[in-house]
């Protein structure tokens, strides 16, 4: 299927390198206000550059590929349908639920699919601790949890943007997290939560100049995710946080625990524990797409376009994960469970 990118920065050499590896994607074109980025990528990657305009019209353009930050998914997604395209956009979906629904019914009424990235739950790693769980090694998943604490990607050059509305912990990095979960146990049901910050403002540095700028977003939020499924995953999301211990994700079982990598990428070790083992045991990988397969998720999008067969990577799913994410702030604030109103299969 013919591909326009659109946001040619720093997570677009990772689509344009994995693309390589899926006959479905064929990248025709690559755009980005900032010319200079555009250009910048159309010669190291051999991709025709156009303007953004000229993308979102080019007739032969079947897809857009939003890879623009975080607070211009809604804007550039919602364009990209209006001119007929399927989108496949960075995480999150969008910011809002109210932002969520309209692309979706946008994208129905016009016969198109959006989805948004991650797509790593779909990696070597991810599979074999669903593999794991459906073969009942680890009998019924009854709680876990889903834990990540660091300082964020604050010494990035545009790091202010993802201390930003639309981003922070919980709608930047969580989406692996939360994924993976759905992934595993199936769609959540609700959400408990209490979020706080660290502090009013960070200041960005050593690979920037050092220079101050404002967190606009709770960068500790922390809570418990209510699966249909029965299981009570305990999720700690922050930015705040110089060093921490938490494993990734555990998942406690009926018949004994899992314990995997960071789900950001595709691939590293999955551990089980049962009855009468003396220690963890590493299981290895049972699927491919171990390494850098960033784009697996357009090309299975792509695969389900054309053969009519349901996409593992869904506007169902992003709206999902983005509703848990949303309901951790919301709750904190309205004091209360949240139940959620969407789902997915
Ligand atoms: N950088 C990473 O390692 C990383 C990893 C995983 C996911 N992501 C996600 O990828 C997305 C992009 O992140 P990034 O780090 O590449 O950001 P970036 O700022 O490096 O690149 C984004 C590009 O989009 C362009 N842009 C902004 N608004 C635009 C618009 N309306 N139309 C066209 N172009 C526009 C900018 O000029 C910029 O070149 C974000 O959603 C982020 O969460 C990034």
């Amino acid at each position: 299927m013919k591909i326009g990118v659109i946001g040619c920065g720093m997570i677009s050499d990772w689509y344009f390198k994995a693309a390589r590896r899926f006959k479905q994607m064929d990248i025709i074109c690559c755009g980005d206000l900032n010319e200079k980025a555009a250009a910048k990528q159309g010669a190291e990657y051999n991709i025709p550059v156009k303007s953004v305009e000229d993308i979102y019209t080019d007739s032969e353009v079947e897809l857009i590929l939003n890879l623009t930050p975080q607070q211009a998914h809604y804007a550039v997604s919602k364009r990209a349908l209006e001119c007929g395209k399927h989108v496949y956009s960075e995480k999150p979906l969008c910011g809002t639920m109210e932002e969520a629904k309209e692309l979706m019914a946008l994208a129905k009424s016009k016969n198109l699919q959006i989805a948004a990235a991650p797509d790593t739950f779909l990696g070597g790693g991810p599979q074999t601790v669903r593999k794991l769980i459906e073969d009942n090694w680890i009998g019924k998943v009854f709680a876990g949890t889903a834990m990540f604490t660091s300082r964020g990607p604050e010494t990035w050059p545009h790091a202010a943007a993802f201390y930003k509305k639309g981003a922070g912990p919980m709608l930047d990095y969580a989406p692996y997290f939360i994924t993976q979960l759905v992934n595993v146990l199936g769609p959540a049901v609700a959400v408990t939560a209490s979020v706080t910050k660290g502090t009013e403002s960070r200041v960005g540095g050593p690979e920037t100049v050092p220079h101050i700028f404002p967190v606009e977003v709770p960068t500790f939020q922390s809570g418990i995710i209510e699966f249909a499924g029965g299981a009570q995953i305990t999720v700690i999301a922050s930015y705040d946080v110089w060093r921490g211990t938490h494993p990734y994700i555990e998942l406690y079982g009926t018949k004994g625990s899992i314990n995997m990598h960071n789900p950001n990428f595709f691939g590293g070790f999955v551990k089980v524990f049962r009855p009468g083992y003396e220690s963890w045991q590493e299981v290895p990988s049972a699927f491919d797409y171990n390494t850098d397969a960033r784009s697996i998720g357009v090309a299975d999008m792509i695969e389900g376009i054309l053969t009519g067969r349901k996409t593992r990577v869904s506007g169902e799913l992003s709206m999902h994960v983005l509703e848990i994410m949303i309901s951790f702030e919301k709750s904190s604030k309205e004091g209360r469970k949240i139940m959620l109103e969407t789902t997915c299969e």
